[in-house]
């Protein structure tokens, strides 16, 4: 009897704790110390997979109905606790077999212990219809771009045709941490507002889909992206849908090395030489090719030794001119973006660029060598690249907002990482030097709300400033954000060191300092929910920086200074 009942309350258990559109999984094969199978049951469209993100990955290998593996993943299986659930779709067009078989196997010291068995993931892993995508994080930024869940870095691929901007972005659907790498894919009209559509390009067996861009050829959408297996390799594919789905290239990889660090193409249709050009991110210096039909390359050029700063990898470059307008007359000058890692100004990740010309094979740098040009002097400024085919001749760039010193570590769960602001991207002198100037993107004053007396978790402050002026914004707790422009030295400074949660890694809590290349009048910060962007109203200056505060910051102490707060509802 009293095994009937203990029979009953476990079935009862099973009965409420699984909602009617969820099913738990039947039980594993254990087969070994690190290794196990379970064999998938078909209908619903979703596996949910439970995420313990302080376990290693787990390696899924997913069998079809002859043994043949149609995907793999690496996922943080939990083993006793679950963080989150991530989905992987067992069910719609492109999974065509009739039983799926999950090959798993177990890395890590826990997992020799041969305890296997009793992992949590065996009781969590769900059957549903359905993945809950509501926002459950309170620092998932009110206007600024984030993936609906899971883990994004470096803007991809980036393109404006028809009057829709497409974003694709370094995803990983199983997961808020790097890994399985992926095109994510997103659009929007106005640049602002965001919808997420389907993956875009997902890993085939020449490797995970790293960073690239796309160009518009007549109908067709190009993207050429890494493939990085074994080796980093160059890859095509082709769209014919407006950026929706693409078709790899049945002669990919289409360009080879044998150098370690070859990534993150960046082609571009170039008016002056009536031809394709691109350019490629190899250890610390950039190559310059050039095509005819975007899938055989003829290597130009190099640039970059006893150039700017190497104290990293250089990675994903863009190459474009930009027109200096001084009122009286206009000039052309082309720019080479060159992000690096590490070797920011205040640690990891920073995105420096040069000035100069570009005759279509060779960049020809203006600067003396030593010279190192910095586009944003925070901490949280990465990956920038710009949209091709952008209307008005425009220059609009989107940078990942954030450093890997900690991304894998910032204080959110259900997703990982934002895209800063959209900004648009200009030229300016100061002394003998030409620098990119960087404003905020016209379509951000749309978004100006009610104006408001004290600051919200998200809005604008514009400060008039004559002179030096200090800023504080500051929450109930203590936490603060103290900014300083120095009018004398012509530098503006941002403290986060008491700006709430800093305690995730010794690389966050920090000051960082911008030269403001003559004198400063208007500032405009864009405050989110765990963002502040800073800059100079006429470009001369930008600053990205993450803060995780406790509560928003309610209150704004200016002095030497006018400020006035909008509110932004998004
Ligand atoms: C830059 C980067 C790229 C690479 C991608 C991989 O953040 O390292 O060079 O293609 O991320 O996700």
């Amino acid at each position: 009897m009293k095994k009937l009942m203990t029979l009953m309350a476990v079935l009862m258990l099973t009965v409420l704790s699984t909602s009617p559109a969820q099913a738990q999984a039947q039980s594993p094969m254990i087969l070994g110390e690190n290794h196990a199978m379970l064999r998938l049951e078909q209908g619903k469209r979703y596996l949910l997979l439970p995420v313990q993100e302080k376990e290693e990955n787990a390696h899924i290998a997913v069998l079809d109905e002859r043994n043949e593996m149609v995907k793999r993943l690496n996922v943080r299986l939990a083993v006793d606790k679950v963080d989150y659930w991530v989905p992987l779709e067992i069910k719609n067009e492109k999974v065509k077999s009739k039983s799926l078989l999950l090959d798993i196997t177990f890395h890590g010291d826990r997992r020799k212990t041969g305890a296997v068995k009793g992992f949590v993931c065996w009781r969590e892993i769900k059957y549903s219809d359905t993945f809950d995508t509501r926002n459950r994080e309170r620092f998932r930024p009110m206007y600024h771009h984030t993936p609906l869940y899971g883990w994004m870095n470096d803007p991809n691929g980036m393109f404006y045709k028809d009057g829709v901007w497409h974003l694709y972005y370094q995803y990983n659907p199983y997961g808020s941490m790097w890994e399985n790498m992926t095109w994510g894919h997103s659009s929007s009209r106005d640049l602002i507002h965001w919808d997420a559509q389907p993956l875009a390009i997902e890993s085939d067996w020449l490797g995970a889909i790293f960073s690239g861009s796309c160009v518009t050829r007549g109908d067709e959408v190009v993207a050429i992206y890494t493939s990085a297996g074994h080796h980093q390799t160059q890859s095509m594919a082709v769209s014919r849908d407006n950026g929706q789905t693409f078709e790899k290239y049945s002669g990919n990889p289409i360009l080879t090395s044998d150098v370690p660090d070859f990534r993150d193409p960046n082609p571009f249709w170039n008016e002056d030489i009536k031809a394709w050009n691109m350019v490629l991110a190899v250890g610390q210096e950039m190559r310059i090719y050039s095509s005819k039909d975007l899938k055989e390359w003829k290597e130009e050029s190099r640039f970059g030794l006893g150039y700017g700063n190497h104290d990293g990898v250089w990675e994903c470059p863009d190459l474009f001119k930009l027109t200096m307008d001084n009122g009286k007359s206009k000039s052309e000058k082309w720019v080479l973006i060159c992000n690096i890692n590490p070797g920011g100004p205040f640690g990891g990740s920073a995105t420096q660029y040069f000035v100069g010309d570009f005759d279509g094979r060779k960049f020809t740098c203006e600067s003396m060598p030593k010279v190192t040009k910095w586009m944003d002097y925070g901490k949280d400024h990465y990956a920038t690249v710009s949209f091709y085919n952008a209307p008005d001749n425009r220059r609009v760039v989107l940078a990942w907002m954030s450093n890997w010193q900690y991304a894998n570590q910032v204080p959110t769960k259900q997703f990982r990482s934002a895209n800063s602001i959209p900004r648009d991207l200009g030229l300016f002198k100061h002394g003998e030097e030409t620098y990119v100037s960087v404003v905020p993107s016209k379509e951000m004053l749309a978004l100006r709300g009610q104006k408001v007396k004290q600051p919200t978790e998200a809005c604008e402050i514009v400060v008039d400033v004559k002179g030096s002026a200090d800023i504080v914004l500051a929450n109930a707790k203590g936490e603060q954000v103290v900014m300083h422009y120095d009018a004398q030295q012509q530098t503006f400074a941002m403290d986060r060191t008491k700006s709430g949660d800093v305690s995730f890694s010794e690389a966050f809590p920090c000051e960082t300092t911008a030269p403001t290349y003559g004198a400063i009048r208007q500032l405009r910060i864009f405050v989110d929910r765990c963002s502040i962007e800073t800059f100079d109203a006429e470009g001369k200056m930008a600053m990205t920086n993450l803060v995780f505060p406790s509560e928003p910051y309610n209150t704004i102490k200016v002095k030497g200074g006018k400020s006035t707060i909008y509110k932004i509802d998004n």
